[in-house]
């Protein structure tokens, strides 16, 4: 029945293989799935661990997230991203202080991690730069992790290269030490001084010509006044005004609630959403922008 169906149907067809080592890694059982990948079918896993049969070995089924993160790739794969490349930056910098210590914030990387994914589902080719999170990697996104801001700078500069979007929502110190201590700074009873100097504006500072730049603006005040200064002095296409004292929205949140600043000043406002749909909408509004540029 289920081969059948599989010859059947005309859609996207995404398999994940469970069975005993010997039989995953005999040659008849490779070929086949060769075979099958070449008339462009996904394989997904299998993993390695405990089997059925009490071994261990590669043959357990993958877990559930990514059966659905391959099925909403396979899903979306002729989508409006089709074609395009995506970076997504994510998450905290740490900037260190001392060999134990550091500077940092309180992104937990969920509103990036959310606009990867929602790039991949249309199709796109997505690269996250991500600060330190406690997130599960996503699957079918190239993830490139990083601690400083200078580092997610030169990753976001490599991957934007050749890239069309970027979507800039980590929150990157900005900030450094300028001397960190080579040992653990010992409690003497007296005060500490750290000397901060300012890090380098990514999203300002990304160069190529075509690329469409997303900023985020996390204010605490005067949320639609301070946002709106930073589309042109970072040179963004538009940007996701983000107040994060507002009751389920900003930091750590599964929420989000936002208003788009474009570089006219027009504004869109959105109500409380996840932020897998805020990552949707940032995208709907940017793919105008996108085939503007480069068609
Ligand atoms: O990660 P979560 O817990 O899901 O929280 C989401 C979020 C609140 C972090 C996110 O929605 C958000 O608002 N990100 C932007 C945080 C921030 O750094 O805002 P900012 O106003 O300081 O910076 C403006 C823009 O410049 C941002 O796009 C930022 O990524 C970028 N920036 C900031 C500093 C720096 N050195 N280089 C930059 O490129």
């Amino acid at each position: 029945m289920v081969s059948l169906t599989a010859l059947a149907t005309p859609a996207p067809v995404v398999i994940a293989p469970a069975m005993d080592s010997h039989m995953y890694e005999h040659p008849a059982t490779q070929h086949n799935l060769q075979l099958l990948q070449s008339r462009g079918m996904r394989i997904v896993g299998p993993d390695e661990g405990r089997l059925a049969s009490g071994h261990s070995g590669v043959g357990r089924l993958v877990d559930n997230l990514t059966i659905i993160a391959a099925l909403k790739q396979a899903m979306g794969m002729h989508g409006d991203l089709a074609g395009r490349k995506v970076v997504v930056s994510a998450g905290p910098t740490r900037e260190a202080i001392d060999t134990v210590r550091f500077i940092s914030n309180y992104s937990s990387g969920k509103m990036g991690f959310a606009s990867a994914e929602a790039a991949r589902d249309r199709g796109a080719t997505v690269t996250l730069v991500t600060g330190p999170t406690a997130l599960r990697e996503p699957d079918g996104v190239m993830t490139v992790h990083v601690d400083t801001t200078a580092q997610m700078a030169e990753a976001i500069q490599t991957a934007c290269e050749d890239a069309d979007l970027l979507v800039m929502a980590a929150a990157p110190s900005d900030f450094r030490a300028a001397q960190v201590a080579e040992r653990k700074i010992k409690r003497t009873g007296q005060e500490v001084d750290v000397h901060l100097v300012p890090n380098v504006d990514i999203v300002a500072g990304v160069k190529n010509g075509q690329l469409v730049k997303v900023g985020f603006a996390a204010e605490s005040e005067d949320v639609l006044a301070n946002a709106a200064a930073k589309v042109k002095k970072k040179g963004l296409a538009f940007i996701v005004a983000n107040d994060v004292t507002a009751p389920g929205s900003g930091f750590g949140t599964d929420t989000n609630q936002v208003v788009f600043i474009d570089a006219d000043g027009a504004k869109e406002h959105l109500p409380l959403l996840s932020k897998a749909e805020v990552g949707h909408r940032i995208l709907d509004h940017a793919i105008p922008l996108l085939r503007k540029r480069r068609g």
